[in-house]
């Protein structure tokens, strides 16, 4: 994408974008735009050429020295209830119709959308990336990012260059989606980390680690390796740790992201229809990696060290059965009673590493965990779980309405802490067969926090998505990505 600032509209062939909110005349530069328009911008609207209904994005034609313009709008409703996230919605529509229109080439006249042109900017860096971005390179026709052949000018008197790049830093979270979107007989543990590693490389303050296969088995990673030893793509674990100059406190914030590249079941096996996109089971790992990838791109002040525990979850003769018994890192065994409960394993070992290793102030872990969070609380909302007290999350539900990205908080007690330890002949069991399902694999995870304050995001009905909105197209999400981002940046986090 081509970006330029520019303090007053130039004529040239490129579509004029603006906002369009109700009460169009209290605009502050009314005259400027009504100028641009011929004098007619309250009776193009009047005469319902141009909406201003929230999200609906509507098109005419101006004629400028002579020379016929397109004029693209998108509706803003009552300007006084704006907010970002509804600015970020409204320059996501624009962008879609745009790619559908093939209209790249553009210039935004910022006053006109009613809100802080510095943050219009960016919600145009960032909506820019992510409202139309597919995965490319697995089909034979010769298609192209239309953010690649975008070329956009932002006309305002402020200077708006810091909120773009903003916005363009998060925007690169198709990062994540890129990578929970790749066949898994392309992206397994071995790949996912040499990809990180080449993300990562010559990345100031940041530093990696990957241990591979034997080192885990020596090491004692024992839940770890049963999970990806049937697979002949074996388990990895890889840290990454950003230490900002400025970090303001030495203990870091630890992101825990589960990454099972492909998820079969193993012996547990899934039917056919519930194998269909278990490619996604990584997602965890890979928005932990987006996360680290916007935070360093922002050069945040903040100690952040991501571990993510890779393996695929198959079946071999060499697998792990039900009724096994494995030991864990931390010492306590484990019976698996399903293999297919292989996140809560995975993470058991990767969320004890983290807390043993960096003694973390905060640790949290995403993880496509169970399909029982899609029946308690659907596909538009995330389960947020935590070893602390409600007001531990305060903050974060705050930053979760800031960016849209849906949470609810579900318990963990007792009768959890009860129900992971009903096993006859280890420490712990896997699963039991009761309801509750996404609060006892909440449950089975703390049993490894060893008290590091904890909060579990159980992504498994929000990491991809079967319609398109505003922040995608149909796919991987990204989700909680923005929504970490902000509460780092807001500075909130420890309070
Ligand atoms: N990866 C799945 C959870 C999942 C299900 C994610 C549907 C996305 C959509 C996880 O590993 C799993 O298989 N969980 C089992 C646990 C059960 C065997 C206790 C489940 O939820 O059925
Ligand atoms: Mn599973
Ligand atoms: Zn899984």
């Amino acid at each position: 994408m081509k970006i330029k600032f520019e303090e007053k509209y130039i004529a040239d062939d490129s579509a004029i974008v603006i906002g369009l909110p109700e009460n169009i005349k209290e605009l502050k530069n009314f005259d400027e735009l009504d100028t641009l328009l011929n004098g007619l911008t309250e009776e193009i609207i009047s005469a319902n050429v141009l909406s201003d209904t929230f999200g609906k994005v509507t098109t005419t034609g101006v004629t400028i020295q002579r020379q016929y313009r397109k004029v693209i709008a998108v509706g803003l409703g009552d300007s006084s209830e704006l907010t970002a996230l509804k600015v970020q919605k409204a320059v996501g529509k624009l962008f879609q119709f745009m790619d559908g229109e093939k209209d790249s080439q553009a210039q935004f006249i910022l006053d006109t959308f009613a809100f802080e042109p510095k943050e219009v900017a960016d919600a145009i860096g960032m909506m820019s990336a992510v409202s139309n971005h597919v995965l490319m390179g697995y089909d034979t026709a010769d298609k192209k990012q239309f953010r690649d052949e975008l070329d956009v000018t932002l006309i305002t008197k402020e200077d708006v260059k810091a909120g773009y790049d903003h916005g363009a830093a998060l925007g690169n979270i198709i990062l994540a989606r890129d990578f929970a979107t790749m066949p898994p007989n392309l992206l397994y543990p071995e790949s996912f980390a040499d990809e990180v590693a080449v993300q990562f490389k010559e990345r100031p303050y940041i530093k990696g680690e990957v241990k591979d296969f034997d080192t885990l088995v020596q090491e004692g990673f024992g839940l770890l390796a049963a999970v990806g030893k049937a697979s002949v793509r074996k388990p990895r674990l890889v840290t990454i740790e950003y230490k900002h100059p400025d970090a303001r406190d030495d203990a870091p914030i630890a992101l825990v992201g589960k990454g099972i590249t492909y998820d079969s079941g193993g012996y547990s096996l899934k039917t056919r229809t519930g194998m269909r996109s278990m490619k996604y089971d990584m997602s965890g790992a890979a928005n932990v990696v987006g996360m680290m990838d916007a935070i360093s791109k922002l050069e945040l002040p903040v100690h952040v060290v991501a571990v993510l525990a890779l393996a695929e979850n198959m079946v071999d003769g060499n697998g792990m059965r039900p009724d096994d018994v494995y030991q864990s890192l931390s010492g306590k065994t484990v019976e698996v009673s399903n293999t297919d409960a292989e996140g809560r394993l995975v993470l058991a070992d990767a969320v004890y590493y983290a807390s043993t290793t960096y003694n973390p102030k905060i640790m949290m872990d995403f993880a496509t965990l169970t399909g029982a969070v899609i029946q308690a609380i659907g596909t538009d909302r995330t389960g947020v779980f935590t070893n602390q007290g409600r007001k531990f999350i305060n903050n974060l539900l705050i930053s979760s309405k800031v960016t849209g990205e849906d949470i609810w908080h579900l318990p963990i007690s007792e009768l959890e802490d009860d129900r992971v330890k009903q096993s006859d002949i280890a420490d712990l069991i896997n699963a039991d067969f009761k309801p509750g399902g996404a609060s006892f694999a909440a449950a089975f995870i703390n049993q490894f926090t060893e008290e590091t304050p904890w909060v579990h995001f159980d992504i498994a009905g929000t990491s991809n998505t079967s319609s398109t909105t505003p922040f995608a197209k149909k796919g991987s999400t990204g989700v909680m990505i923005r929504t970490i981002v902000d509460l780092i940046e807001s500075g909130t986090l420890y309070e």
